[in-house]
């Protein structure tokens, strides 16, 4: 029986379309600027974010790590939602490599303007100096929730008041811009800079986007030299991204509401206590011992992850359509507790 692999939307094989973009890639070294596929890749993810710049990194986690390190000097803050990819599931990156303290604000990931400035240390040689906040949208964790907007322009309005940047980790944008029905240069507006991945909903195999103004990514291109990330003949990935850029953004509607299927479907399975209605392509549910239900889910080749001890997550992508939804789910009803 062929897995369904719903641990997450990183899991996607290259298309036939997108292998043939990247066979073709007219390439150069990019460490001297001179790989064409790399900069048309970088112009046009400036263009979509609405910043001046961007630059192509390996992974969302380089792109963070960059911002952050541009952000900040070592011993300041960082603020950032309960559960934020930047700090829990990073390495430590923040820590180790820009010497940032984090500071968790609000209550499940996303927060409003209140819950920043009430996460805000007094102004006092005791505590960490507050330079960066970080948002998430979508938010991984809570199960790809969009930020709302009007959250986020506030929250841009408390940084511009406090002398505060604000960063937000875009790996999954166009899902939030999806769902929203807007583009995602609307959503990106009031920060300082974007990062955004190509292999995750978009199904690149490899690679990220950092964008902000020319003289952040001046700096960012600097500092991902330092992290031995500047790549030579990179376009070949580069053009993955393009092709992802222009074929995948609008089946993002498709993943979406094969997630909401699912989440229904799921209601019924007999060991599911609770389903989040998915905002995206995420669904969080609720079991009564999550390990065990990912095993046993695996037996029924249904591949999912526990994200606690009673919360299991499950990813809809480009792999996977209703068919496989609805064969998926006939699978799960078998599992009793
Ligand atoms: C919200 C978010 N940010 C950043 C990343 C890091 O991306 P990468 O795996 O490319 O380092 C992920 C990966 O899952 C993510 O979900």
């Amino acid at each position: 029986m062929k897995p369904l692999d719903l641990r997450s939307d990183t899991v996607t094989q290259p298309t036939t379309g997108m292998r043939q973009a990247m066979a073709h890639a007219h390439v150069g070294d990019d460490v001297y600027g001179e790989d064409p596929s790399v900069t048309q890749l970088e112009r046009r993810a400036a263009e979509l974010m609405g910043k001046e710049r961007a630059l192509f990194v390996p992974s969302g986690t380089m792109a963070n790590l960059i911002a952050v390190r541009c952000h900040t000097q070592p011993g300041d803050a960082m603020l950032a939602g309960e559960g934020a990819h930047v700090y829990l599931y990073e390495g430590g990156g923040a820590a180790a490599l820009a010497g940032v303290h984090s500071v968790i604000v609000g209550r499940g990931g996303l927060f409003d303007a209140d819950e920043l400035e009430a996460a805000l240390y007094p102004s006092d040689a005791h505590f960490a100096r507050p330079r960066l906040v970080c948002i998430e949208n979508t938010h991984n964790r809570s199960g790809g929730r969009v930020f709302p907007q009007l959250d986020q322009l506030e929250i841009a309005r408390t940084c511009r008041k406090l002398g505060l940047r604000l960063h937000l980790d875009g790996a999954r944008i166009f899902n939030a811009a999806c769902a929203q029905g807007t583009t995602p240069q609307a959503l990106t507006l009031p920060f300082d800079s974007v990062s955004f991945c190509l292999s995750k909903g978009l199904g690149a195999p490899v690679g990220s986007l950092l964008c902000g103004s020319r003289e952040l990514i001046d700096q960012a291109h600097r500092v991902r030299k330092m992290l031995g990330g500047g790549m030579r003949q990179a376009g070949v990935l580069a053009a993955a991204g393009s092709y992802a850029l222009e074929h995948h953004v609008e089946r993002l509607a498709l993943d979406h509401a094969n997630a909401a299927a699912f989440a229904d479907g799921l209601a019924r399975v007999p060991a599911v206590k609770a389903v989040r209605q998915p905002e995206t392509n995420i669904v969080v549910f609720e079991v009564s011992d999550a390990r065990d239900f990912v095993a046993r889910a695996h037996e029924r080749a249904i591949w999912v992850n526990a994200l606690d001890s009673r919360h299991v997550r499950a990813v809809t992508h480009l792999d996977v359509d209703r068919g496989d939804i609805e064969s998926g789910l006939e699978r799960l009803m078998g599992i009793s507790r």
